[in-house]
């Protein structure tokens, strides 16, 4: 009877607590709810959390047999608010899972109430502020995640000392500082430990490993850990998966490291200073998948048995210091052609010589991604590269590779990615190119690819970006690659022999960015379609021979950048439309035949940074505002006949008064001009006629009158170098002048002993090796006191290893008879204006010059281009006669009619 009485107060007793409890646990729970639900976020779930019933039937809740509350497990349940410290009164938590939420603010201090708490997890919130230290109170945590939060500050120390029955602490991608605390090493029952993205730094602590028999995974990735891997470390003899990559360790990595490390899985040790040879023991490590050891200084050959990794999937050794040649190195491709699951090969960026590794086309065709470039490997692709008919990448870029693209290449229909830029492939891109549909970025450019752009690259349409450059490619652009869709960052098919127009279907290019055919033989005009491509930012169509004018349609391409028409044959006026791209940062027109005046609405342009008008025909009133403001910005070289802007430009001013009497000595000057010109025209046809009547009888002339070349003879020839030394790189500030095929600087040679005149020729304008040559001829056959003298000749490979010719003149100080009859300024540096006589002395001179070339020359020579630019004075005001480059020596029959 006592005992049922004893019983029956007890079972009272229990239930009373019990209700207590219960009401306590839901008022903490209901403070959780109302803390974390934030502004009307959370979902379904926290809804039927209500007084009505008790807790231990709401969602995410579980309860004990005491009915006291031992989990809370909401994730992804959209909580958007904080985490109410009332938690902490949950004391009977044995598991609090709130992953995979918007919660915000700290993390409670309270938590370190929960005594019996064994699994934490906050991971993948937004939660601030450090980790309190009150957490190393929670002596049961087995598993704590933080991870992919915003924590900051120093990892509590305390944490290694307390919480050691941890197996699992993940603190990644937050932002702790400070150092990985030396501590963690007395987690005896640790098995997974990533700091992953964070910022600790300093050494990794060299107790760490010693005492974890369990331990499995360790991800350090990308923080900035130095100095070498503590040899505790290696005790770790149960590690399977080991990231250390993206830090600044160093060291060796232990040549028996398959002892260390028996069961290894992954080893990733990518981007850091690690040194020495990769040991050859890897290759015992039969569960290895992947091998990650790019971006070191590891050296030595690579081991040549990787093929007995079976499991082997990721293998990346680029950039390293890796050797292979003809003779020894490659054995390990021909052994890894046994890893049947290989998926990714990096061997890119290392000391490799030697052959192409045949071997590859056997590779297993698993394989989605290989890395073959950066390195001085030789020979060319076998011809069933096709076989790896798994590949979505491949980058075989900057070797000495030579041969052609084999066909088979199109048989890698799943590719995505091709690169095979700055090879020396030659030959036609084989048609089978057009069959890899899936192809999203094709790099050839670098290359001696020839013969016409393939039509069918038409086909390829998932492709972005299409970069042919610096190739050999000649006949027209095809409008079939016009015509894709997808093509968005950009087409380059700059510096080939390209010619004909720009076919109208350019306008379907409406995702195009940037848009570059520089350093063609591209002719005719911009095709008005080219309005359509309206997210255009870039349009290089520089050196070419477009022609035109400059269409005011590219007013409507509102976000261009950067507009450069250089060198090419435009005519007429800039229109103003260009005024209307607001976004128009660097303008370059120069070195074309656009004559009017500078548009006054360029100055309006805000953003624009540089603007280059060189060398055209421009007139009138050079802007003071906007881009006109600073000289540093700003190029107006060329142009005889501009006045007015900033004063720093040196122009004449533009004041109605000056301009008449400008126009007024203009005027003089030109009436001159045409009776000076009227008269040598004159001169010269009388000449001609005496020629021509003295022809009829024979001409007997000394032998010993011939003219010897005086080229070779006199001169060494010069070096590209010392031409670019002379003129300082060929600087604009050395730039005296400009030519039909070229430009002219003022160069000092020979250690400044020698002033003289450099014409370069632009080779990539048509018809200008030509020139030069034609130059070359008259040149090395005419000696006369009034025509230019030729110094010497250069013909040589410039620094990025283009064809470079040059003829070296003596130097005019005087300038041009151009520059005289119609001055550029009023400056009194010299008194421009010729006086009677030396107009005299300066007709006979050129008088003196053609008699001399077209009778006592032997074959004729007829200049064919003799204006006063071409008519250069000397020191002394003498003149002499140059620009040979469109000259004609008359063949003996030819000059006999
Ligand atoms: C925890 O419970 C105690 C006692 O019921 C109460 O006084 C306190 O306010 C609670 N703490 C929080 C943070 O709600
Ligand atoms: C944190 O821990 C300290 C010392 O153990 C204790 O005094 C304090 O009350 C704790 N804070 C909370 C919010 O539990
Ligand atoms: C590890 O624990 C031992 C024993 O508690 C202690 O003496 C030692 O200082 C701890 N090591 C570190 C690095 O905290
Ligand atoms: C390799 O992996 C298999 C399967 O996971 C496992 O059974 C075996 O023990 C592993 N071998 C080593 C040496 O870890
Ligand atoms: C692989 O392991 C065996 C047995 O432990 C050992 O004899 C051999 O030297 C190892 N191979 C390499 C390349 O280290
Ligand atoms: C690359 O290899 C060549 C010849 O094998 C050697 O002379 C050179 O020093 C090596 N370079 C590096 C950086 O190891
Ligand atoms: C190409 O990709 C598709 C889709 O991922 C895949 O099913 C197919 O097996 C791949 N082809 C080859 C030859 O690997
Ligand atoms: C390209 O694809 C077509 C159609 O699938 C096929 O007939 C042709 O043989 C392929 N060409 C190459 C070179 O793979
Ligand atoms: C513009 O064209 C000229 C002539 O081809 C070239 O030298 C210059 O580098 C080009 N500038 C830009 C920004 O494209």
């Amino acid at each position: 009877m006592a005992m049922a009485l004893a019983s029956f107060l007890l079972l009272l007793f229990l239930h009373f607590m019990a209700v207590q409890a219960d009401g306590e646990d839901a008022a903490a729970l209901l403070a959780f709810k109302a803390a974390a639900v934030g502004n009307g976020g959370g979902n379904g779930v926290l809804a039927s959390w209500n007084g009505s019933a008790g807790p231990c039937s709401w969602g995410g809740v579980t309860c004990g047999r005491h009915r006291r509350v031992v989990a809370l497990s909401l994730p992804g349940h959209d909580l958007s608010g904080t985490l109410s410290p009332a938690v902490g009164n949950l004391t009977w938590l044995r598991k609090l899972d709130l992953s995979y939420n918007w919660l915000h603010g700290g993390i409670p201090a309270s938590l370190g109430q929960l005594h019996r708490l064994r699994e934490l997890d906050l991971s993948f919130n937004t939660f601030s502020g450090e980790v309190p230290s009150n957490l190393t109170s929670c002596t049961s945590l087995e598993y704590l995640a933080l991870g992919s939060n915003k924590l900051a500050g120093h990892i509590p120390s305390e944490l290694g000392n307390t919480l050691t029955r941890l197996q699992v602490l993940g603190l990644d991608n937050n932002s702790f500082v400070g150092h990985w605390p030396a501590s963690l090493a007395n987690l005896t029952s640790l098995q997974y430990l990533s700091l992953r993205m964070n910022s600790l730094e300093g050494t990794i602590p060299p107790e760490f490993g010693s005492n974890m028999p369990s331990f499995h995974i360790l991800d350090v990735c990308s923080n900035n850990l130095s100095g070498a891997l503590p040899s505790s470390l290696y005790n770790l003899s149960s590690l399977t998966d080991f990231d250390a990559g993206n830090n600044k360790l160093n060291g060796n990595i232990p040549t028996d490291i398959d002892e260390k490390f028996p069961h290894l899985r992954s080893f990733a040790v990518f981007n850091n200073q690690f040194s020495g040879e990769i040991p050859s023991s890897f290759t015992n490590l039969t569960n290895l998948t992947s091998l990650q050891l790019s971006e070191n200084r590891f050296s030595g050959f690579v081991p040549r048995d990787l093929g007995r990794l079976n499991a082997l999937q990721n293998l990346q050794l680029g950039v390293n210091m890796l050797e292979a040649g003809d003779i020894k190195g490659w054995e390990f491709v021909e052994s890894l052609t046994n890893c049947s699951k290989l998926e990714t090969l990096v061997l890119s960026d290392n000391n490799f010589t030697g052959q192409f590794p045949i071997s590859i086309v056997n590779l297993s065709t698993t394989l989605q991604t290989l890395y073959l470039g950066g390195s001085r490997i030789s020979g060319s692709i076998p011809s069933d590269f096709g076989n790896l008919v798994g590949l979505r990448s491949l980058y075989l870029f900057s070797t000495d590779i030579s041969g052609v693209i084999p066909e088979s290449i199109g048989k890698l229909e799943n590719l995505t990615t091709l690169y095979l830029n700055n090879n020396s492939l030659s030959g036609h891109v084989p048609s089978s190119v057009g069959n890899l549909t899936n192809l999203m970025k094709l790099f050839m450019q670098g290359n001696n690819l020839e013969g016409p752009i393939p039509a069918n690259l038409g086909k390829l349409e998932s492709l972005n970006v299409l970069d042919l450059s610096r190739n050999h490619f000649n006949g027209s652009i095809p409008k079939e690659i016009l015509e894709l869709p997808s093509i968005s960052q950009y087409l380059n098919l700059s510096y080939n022999s390209l010619s004909g127009p720009l076919p109208s279907e350019v306008g379907s290019l409406t995702s195009l960015n940037e848009l570059v055919l520089s350093g063609n033989q591209l002719s005719g005009q911009i095709p008005s379609s080219i309005k359509n491509c309206i997210v255009l930012t870039v349009l290089l169509l520089d050196s070419n021979s477009f022609q035109g004018t400059i269409p005011v349609f590219l007013g409507d391409i509102k976000g261009l950048r950067v507009l450069n028409l250089t060198m090419n044959k435009f005519s007429g006026v800039i229109p103003d439309a260009l005024g209307s791209i607001h976004n128009l940062q660097e303008l370059y027109l120069a070195y074309n035949n656009l004559s009017g005046p500078i548009p006054a609405v360029l100055q309006n342009l805000t953003s624009l940074s540089m603007l280059d008008l060189s060398f055209n025909d421009l007139q009138g009133e050079v802007p003071k505002e906007g881009i006109f403001k600073n000289l540093s910005y700003l190029s107006l070289a060329g142009n005889s006949e501009l006045c007015g802007g900033i004063s720093h430009l040196n122009l004449p001013p533009c004041s109605t008064h000056a301009v008449r009497k400008r126009s007024k000595g203009w005027l003089r000057s030109l009436k001159i001009a045409l009776a000076s010109i009227a008269v040598v025209l004159f001169l010269a046809l009388v000449m001609v006629i005496i020629m021509l009547i003295r022809r009829r009888k024979p001409v007997h002339r000394k032998k010993g009158q011939s003219l010897t070349p005086v080229v070779e003879e006199q001169f060494e020839r010069v070096s590209y170098q010392e031409l670019s030394n002379g003129t300082k790189g060929f600087s604009q500030n050395s730039l005296i002048g400009k030519g039909g095929y070229g430009v002219v600087y003022k160069c000092t040679l020979f250690d400044e002993e020698i002033i003289v005149a450099v014409k370069v020729f632009n080779l990539e304008q048509s018809g200008s090796t030509r020139s030069f040559v034609a130059e070359c001829e008259a040149l090395r056959s005419v000696r006369h006191r009034c025509l230019l003298k030729i110094i010497t000749c250069c013909s040589s490979i410039n620094n990025q290893g283009q064809d470079f010719k040059a003829l070296v003149f003596e130097f005019m100080p005087n300038g041009s008879l151009n520059g005289w009859l119609h001055p550029k300024s009023d400056m009194p540096i010299v008194d421009n204006t010729l006086s009677l006589t030396q107009r005299l002395d300066i007709a006979v001179d050129i008088v003196d010059a053609l008699e001399y070339l077209h009778i006592h020359c032997q074959p004729p020579i007829v200049h064919c281009d003799l204006k006063p630019s071409n008519i250069l004075l000397a020191e002394d005001m003498s003149a002499r006669v140059g620009d040979f480059g469109i000259s004609r020596i008359l063949t003996e029959s030819a000059s006999k009619t």
